[in-house]
């Protein structure tokens, strides 16, 4: 067994408010296999993909990832965990601007301590892999977003790690780009063996994964094959872009609630205000290019 989550509970506390994200969680997932995590937002994907990763501690409850269980670990081992096993890509890109593509990808490497000819080996075999070899020496500013999280796909793979998570790795690009991501990520589960959990929104992304696990209230719900999904009533991408939409239109009036009672400080309700309007800007110009008029 690669992962497994026993009775997983993570409470967020902010000041008097406590908000239960995972409420006694299972889960088992084997080596080598691809997991699709689906959800409504909101429903703990982001906190179970931390917690798996050892970015974050749960409140109780056993977490073992491969033979290392995370819940007795030190922050020192944690670090080394992730630094050796866990390759993290981002919804949003977690790319250093300042850096070139080349740069990005090589810096895991230099946390753990690859001796440079190494890196600079490395850095070139998987620019390959993401087929990026002439935008090596580009700042993600000069990269499309496609590009940019192929860089990201590029970084998290660079120290070779058996377990690969992805936090809506395509959430915010076209259909295209889309498309391309998650073919790396297939490919990489396939021919390299490595175990995966992708975080998606998207049913016809999700159905790529050997098995989708879907997350409601912060506990897994339903257990599905890829045919299992239902695509039928689903939900072309278009529909899907719209829910989105909708579900961001009621987090923003949830956002304006919550300062309204006070409930939240003003620098996180403009920041979290920021991330969302910006999500949903690109959503409606998705749906622009795509000819529909929002
Ligand atoms: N750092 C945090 N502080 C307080 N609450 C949080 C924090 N991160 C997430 N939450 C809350 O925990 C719940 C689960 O969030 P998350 O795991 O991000 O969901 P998802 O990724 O499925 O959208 C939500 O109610 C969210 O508001
Ligand atoms: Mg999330």
């Amino acid at each position: 067994m690669a992962i497994v989550c026993k009775d997983v509970v993570k409470i967020y506390k902010q000041g008097q408010i406590e908000v239960q994200a995972l409420r006694g969680l299972e889960m088992k997932v084997e080596g080598g296999e691809m997991i699709s995590l689906i959800g409504p937002s909101g429903s703990g994907k982001t906190t179970l993909l931390n917690i798996i990763g050892g970015l974050d501690k749960p409140s109780a409850g056993y977490v073992k990832v491969f033979d290392k269980i995370l819940t007795l670990l030190s922050p020192k081992e944690l670090v080394e965990f992730r630094r050796s096993t866990v390759g993290h890509v981002f919804q949003t890109m977690n790319l250093i601007p300042s850096l070139t593509a080349g740069e990005n990808i090589e810096l895991p490497m230099i946390a753990l301590g690859v001796p440079k000819h190494k890196r600079r080996d490395r850095v070139n075999e998987l620019i390959e892999v993401v087929g990026l070899k002439e935008r090596i020496n580009h700042k993600p500013g000069e990269l499309s977003g496609g590009e940019q999280q192929r860089v990201a796909l590029a970084a998290a793979l660079a120290n070779d790690p058996r377990l690969i998570l992805a936090d809506e790795p395509t959430g915010e690009l076209d259909s295209f780009n889309a498309r391309i991501i998650v073919d790396y990520l297939s490919k990489i589960n396939k021919e390299l063996g490595k175990t995966i959990i992708m975080v998606t929104h998207d049913p016809i992304v999700a159905r790529e994964a050997n098995r989708i696990l879907r997350i409601q209230d912060g506990v897994i719900k339903t257990d599905l094959a890829p045919a299992e999904l239902e695509v039928s009533g689903q939900a072309s991408y278009i529909d899907m872009l719209q829910r989105r939409i909708a579900e961001i239109n009621k987090q923003l009036e949830l956002l304006d609630a919550d300062l309204k009672k006070g409930l939240i400080t003003g620098d996180s309700y403009v920041e979290r205000q920021t991330n969302l309007k910006q999500t949903k800007t690109v959503l409606i110009e998705e749906l622009h290019r795509l000819g529909v008029v929002h």
